[in-house]
């Protein structure tokens, strides 16, 4: 029997209701800040995500490479900002700016799969080109922290850090080496390894080791530069007058390199150890080092699977009323089939499933009963004669006979009887 491949999952039944709501949900909350659909393809060359970080496990381990019949190299996306960035770039948006995009579909890494970790699993994501001040930073986290209001979720951490210029970076990178050199023996292998091609990822290990010694280690924004500081205390008195509580989290730095300035992470104590939500922040570097010119900007992108989980122990999805439509008669087919589509540009909330199977109505009824029909609309032959149509409640048993037309009062019908 074949599998579905390790790391990738099929989406079906409440599952795909659920993935449906997050993705409209987000869509609509982004929407009133200006943010436009965009999709870019699945893969793309590889170059395009060198931008990500020659020392990020993101580019090293985790991509999944394609030869193409013409030799090209190509990998399925890791993320979605290289490829939005690719985009702006290829199609000559920068003399537009500023742009604010939206998206959402797969995105593809090469991890060790795990409760709410996958090979194959999705993002819905923003990206906001020419963001220059503090607020544009504030927005993006409100509206981020709208998003999981709006799905119902607000037991939420906002964690956030600043990261300061490459400069800044590349100085406190230094400082951080020169303190982890002085007890390179209590470092774990890989952090040890780290040191010398991407210091900065040490402040993420999980090693109780590593932990243990960075509690002494200097932070990064206590050595920023005045600008990036006083930028960075813009952002936060900002988020105190809108009552958006954070936590400043000084080891955060985020599995990409292209960050600069603010990182945020909004975490979940509900989804086992991989608890980050949505995450993102500025890269103002980005787009030139892809070959644009210097747009500053900023964005995130959501964890579809982990939103799934924290939600589908909490919110049953309003399902819809199933109502069953019965012809009893060749004869009566053409009104039925008539009634369906006449219906189905008229309801909202229904779903409508044309009985084929069964002769008789004790048969087909219990066909609607099979599949839970909250309704059923039955034409038989006495119907037929007075131009009518039966509509039952299968829940309560309680029916009433309509004119064929009155579509209107068949679903007032429907209405009225959800309440009983
Ligand atoms: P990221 O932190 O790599 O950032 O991913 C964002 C979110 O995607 C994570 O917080 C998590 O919810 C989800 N995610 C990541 N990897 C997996 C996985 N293997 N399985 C399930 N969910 C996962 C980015 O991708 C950046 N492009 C975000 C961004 C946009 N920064 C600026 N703009």
């Amino acid at each position: 029997m074949y599998q579905a491949v390790r790391g990738t999952k099929d989406i079906y039944g409440s599952q795909a209701e659920l993935f449906r709501f997050i993705r409209n949900t987000c869509f609509a909350v982004v929407e009133k800040y200006g943010f436009s659909e965009v999709m870019t393809p699945i893969f793309e060359f590889v170059e395009v995500f060198q931008g990500l970080g020659q020392g990020s496990d993101i580019v090293n381990k985790e991509m999944y490479g394609l030869k193409d019949r013409n030799g090209e190299h190509l990998v399925l996306r890791p993320e979605g900002t290289a490829p939005i960035v690719r985009m702006l770039i290829s199609h000559k948006m920068l003399h537009e700016l500023p742009k604010k995009f939206s998206y959402f579909g797969p995105m593809f890494r090469y991890e060790r799969p795990q409760k709410g970790r996958q090979r194959q699993f999705h993002q819905f994501g923003v990206e906001h080109f020419m963001a220059t001040t503090p607020a544009s930073d504030v927005l993006i986290l409100n509206m981020a922290a709208q998003i999981l209001t709006a799905l119902g979720i607000d037991d939420f951490t906002l964690e956030l850090n600043s990261l300061g210029t490459v400069e800044e970076q590349a100085n406190y990178a230094s400082m951080l080496c020169t303190y982890l050199n002085h007890h390179k023996d209590k470092l774990s292998a890989d952090s040890l390894r780290r040191l010398s091609t991407n210091p900065l990822r040490i402040l993420d290990s999980k090693e109780e080791c590593d932990k243990e010694l960075l509690r002494s280690a200097p932070h990064i924004v206590d050595n920023l530069g005045a600008q990036s500081k006083n930028y960075f205390n813009q952002i936060l008195k900002h988020l105190q007058a809108l009552d958006l509580p954070y936590k400043l989290n000084p080891r955060m730095v985020r599995g990409l390199d292209y960050y600069t300035g603010l990182v945020f992470e909004f975490t979940s104590n509900h989804v086992g150890s991989q608890n980050t939500l949505l995450a993102g922040g500025r890269y103002n570097n980005l787009v030139a080092n892809m070959g644009g010119t210097s747009v500053e900007a900023i964005g995130f992108a959501a964890g579809i699977e982990r939103l799934a989980l924290v939600l589908e122990e909490r919110i049953a999805l309003r399902g819809l009323k199933k109502v069953a439509i019965i012809s009893l008669l060749p004869e009566t087919e053409p009104t039925c089939l008539s009634l369906m589509h006449k219906l189905t540009q008229a309801s909202e909330g229904f779903e409508l499933h044309y009985i084929e199977e069964g002769n008789n109505l004790s048969k087909k009824l219990k066909r609607a009963n099979k599949i839970l029909a909250d309704f059923a609309l039955i034409l038989g032959p006495e119907e037929h004669r007075k131009q009518t149509i039966m509509v039952k409640n299968l829940t309560t048993g309680h029916q009433a006979e309509f004119p064929q037309a009155d579509i209107k009062n068949i679903m007032a019908f429907w209405a009225q009887s959800q309440g009983e």
